[in-house]
């Protein structure tokens, strides 16, 4: 310690203990204090949650929660969703520069040429409900894409790592887009590699072999936009979920099913959905009032579903963008009067002039809009999570690759504050109360 200058050291003191931790910078946001060597001194840090826990070090992505900023790499998301397509944004996630031409020509290829599943992956389709929930499936299918390419475990060799990569940036959404046709008892349809990734998608969920399917250019680029703005997103519950399985060396596509598994979650990935079934359920301007106050009732579980943030403690820059694809996309679509939206915009007007909200610093978070432009771009509630998990799965990727390829990372594993019994001896079953 006598080597780390005093401003980089934090002190800590317990009872009669003095207890000298380094402190660590980055290149942007706070310090923190390494608290590895914590256990030596008879303590644990304790933060169920990890409100003030950094788990990692990254470089990929940077958030300001109190400014609202949220950086890839270090380019701010408003100028990638304006100028960017979302591959060009997977590339940067995945090697930390923008692409050229030719490594975005050669990046672009490789993707469309991994795209079509194993075919013996369609009988898995099969053994499922008609209305099974695709995030299910998709829990489902990409965690049996480690039974297909068994050679992918081997995680320590860098060209199996890319080749996974590759598999799971180009497959995700063909497996996507098949769970929702599986659903509709519609035939599967192949991905075309003269589209682009958005656009390919759009033709897996809504093409039919019966007749030619060319979905609008401004269709297509609010679905690219919607894609990027969901990338990549720190240490979020479903990307720590990520490491945490990546960190024991677990096959890839394991990982990656573990995290759609946790995106699930409403309160996480799943909130899309719950903020359409909301506005939905609200029907009417005139009943948000009530919604409000349910929302605010303490003794009430229900949440204001697409509101509140961990990290934001402002508005999600992402909402914002979201917002004005909301108008874009309803005014292309002659739909600018949509109820929903409506609802939706009034909703947030009258949720951040309340002191409730203002007080707890809850904006929209990227949920909040992007139902409804998914919605209008004819995208089923069902598959609202399931296309955040698509778009996710770059930066699921990009995070589990940082972590592997890292020497002298660790297993995680936590320790825990213990409330249960002390010890004590084992009671035969005819001596028991
Ligand atoms: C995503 O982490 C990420 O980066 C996630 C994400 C990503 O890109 O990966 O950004 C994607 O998951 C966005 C969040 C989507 N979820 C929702 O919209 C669900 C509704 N929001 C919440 O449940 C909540 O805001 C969380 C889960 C998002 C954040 O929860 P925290 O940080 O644990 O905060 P908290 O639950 O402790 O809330 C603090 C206070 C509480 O009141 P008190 O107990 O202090 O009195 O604010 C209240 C909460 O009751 N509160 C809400 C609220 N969100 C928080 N009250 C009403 N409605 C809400 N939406």
């Amino acid at each position: 310690m006598n080597n780390i200058p005093p401003q980089n050291r934090a002190l800590l003191r317990i009872g009669d203990q003095n207890i000298e931790l380094p402190t660590m910078s980055g290149t942007l946001g706070p310090d923190v204090i390494d608290t590895r060597a914590l256990g030596n001194h008879g303590h644990f840090t304790y933060d169920p949650g990890f409100l003030s826990t950094a788990s990692c070090t990254s470089s990929i992505t940077y958030i300001d929660g109190d400014q609202g900023l949220l950086y890839y790499r270090g380019y701010p998301i408003e100028q990638l969703a304006e100028h960017a397509d979302f591959l060009e944004v997977a590339y940067l996630l995945w090697h930390g520069e923008l692409p050229n031409a030719d490594q975005k020509r050669e990046f672009d290829g490789l993707v469309s040429h991994h795209t079509m599943l194993h075919d013996q992956m369609n009988h898995l389709f099969c053994g499922f409900r008609r209305d099974a929930h695709p995030m299910a499936v998709m829990v489902a299918m990409i965690g049996a894409m480690a039974a297909f390419y068994p050679e992918s475990g081997d995680v320590g060799d860098p060209h199996q790592r890319e080749i996974s990569m590759f598999r799971l940036l180009a497959k995700v959404p063909t497996a996507a887009a098949w769970s929702y046709k599986y659903n509709k008892g519609e035939p599967f349809m192949y991905p075309q590699n003269r589209m682009s990734y958005a656009e390919n998608f759009l033709y897996m969920l809504h093409a039919n072999p019966c007749e030619s399917y060319q979905p609008s250019p401004t269709l297509v680029r609010a679905l690219d936009r919607i894609f990027i703005l969901h990338a990549d997103h720190e240490q979020n519950a479903s990307t720590s979920t990520v490491r945490l399985a990546g960190s024991s060396y677990a096959n890839p596509f394991a990982c990656i099913a573990a995290g759609i598994a946790c995106l699930w979650g409403p309160l996480h990935g799943g909130a899309n959905e719950a903020v359409l079934r909301m506005l939905e359920e609200i029907g009417d301007v005139n009943r948000i009032g009530e919604i409000i106050q349910r929302a605010k009732d303490k003794t009430n579980p229900f949440r204001l579903m697409g509101f509140g943030h961990r990290v934001y403690k402002n508005m999600d820059p992402r909402a914002a963008i979201m917002r004005q694809t909301c108008h874009e996309v309803l005014d292309e679509l002659g739909l600018h009067d949509d109820p929903l939206f409506r609802i939706a915009l009034k909703l947030e007007q009258i949720a951040l002039e309340d002191d409730y909200f203002i007080d707890k610093k809850l904006y929209p978070n990227v949920d909040f809009y992007s139902g409804i432009v998914l919605r209008a771009l004819g995208i089923p509630t069902s598959m609202f999570t399931a296309i955040f998990a698509l778009a996710r799965t770059a930066g699921w990727i990009a995070q589990w690759s940082e972590m592997v390829s890292t020497p002298g990372h660790k297993i995680a594993r936590p320790r825990q504050l213990y409330t249960g019994p002390g010890r004590r001896d084992f009671v035969p079953i005819d001596r028991r109360g």
